[in-house]
């Protein structure tokens, strides 16, 4: 497909994660990054108020940016609301879901643990891809509830400490007479954000393992290579549907990761704007 628009879409700065890859693969493609801000984090919300909410997005959204693809850099959306997004809309939809397969795949101690958010872990979803890909496999689930209000903080350039970041993934690293993990699933597109924090303050080397390579893989199987001499985008455009921490600061991220042109766009009121905290 030349010169495709692709839309990629998460509650807030984790799927720029998922963007980096998919812009990487598709360098010509004109890019919409959209950051559902007004309603993060997502993890918080029951699956009825989330899929409502990415179904009211999306009515809003795809008329919009009339995307040829969209991809839902998010774990907490694509594990709760995919089926409904593909069964509404026409365009197609790639999702990011934990990475269980892999991650069984990579394990040599056969107990690895899957870090997302309180929503994700807890969906029959991921207790099927454990089914399916890990039955052999000693999974422990980690739902962290600060992490990616933390690295979204990280992101804007405050200070995020040590102990709290530490707090957050204390509960994956297990040993036993059995082994101990070996690998951890980064089942939130937000924390490769802090991944080289959370590296530095691991009790102990593990692989961490990160979905978006994989997915912007997805992306271009579906819409194909780039066209030889296809020219370089460099004008993508980020839409928060709030933009209330839209500082100076990660207007300058945003912009070195290719994304310029920030606009706000504000979805349908329904769900209350929760002010992350960080402390
Ligand atoms: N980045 C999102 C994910 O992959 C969720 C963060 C949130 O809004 O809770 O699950």
């Amino acid at each position: 497909m030349n010169a495709p628009t692709i839309l990629v879409f998460d509650s807030g700065l984790g799927g720029l994660t998922v963007h980096a890859h998919v812009a990487r693969a598709r360098p010509d493609a004109r890019i919409v990054y959209v950051a559902d801000d007004a309603v993060f984090p997502y993890g918080r919300l029951t699956n009825h108020e989330l899929e409502d909410r990415v179904t009211a997005v999306f009515d809003r959204l795809i008329p919009l940016v009339r995307p040829d693809i969209i991809v839902i850099a998010c774990n907490t959306a694509s594990t709760i609301a995919l089926g409904a997004l593909r069964a509404r809309f026409d365009t197609p939809f790639v999702g990011t879901v934990p990475a269980v397969k892999p991650a069984a795949a990579a394990s040599k101690s056969r107990r690895f643990s899957v870090l997302g958010t309180p929503g994700t872990v807890r969906q029959e979803y991921t207790a099927e891809l454990i089914r399916s890909f890990a039955s052999d496999c000693n999974v422990t689930l980690v739902g962290a509830p600060r992490l990616a209000a933390l690295a979204e903080a990280e992101m804007r350039g405050e200070p995020v400490s040590d102990a709290d970041l530490a707090a957050e993934i204390e509960a994956c690293f297990v040993e036993d007479e059995g082994g101990r993990t070996d690998v951890v699933a980064l089942a939130c597109t937000h924390y490769p954000l802090v991944l080289p924090r959370l590296e530095l303050l691991a009790p102990w080397p593990v692989t961490w393992i990160d979905p978006a390579p994989a997915i912007a893989r997805r992306v271009v199987q579906l819409i194909g290579e780039r066209s030889a001499g296809a020219p370089v985008r460099t004008d993508g455009r980020a839409l928060f549907t709030s933009g209330r921490a839209l500082l100076p600061s990660l207007r300058e991220v945003l912009s070195a990761r290719g994304l310029p042109d920030v606009a706000v766009e504000a979805m349908p009121p329904g769900l209350t704007a929760s002010v992350p905290s960080v402390n």
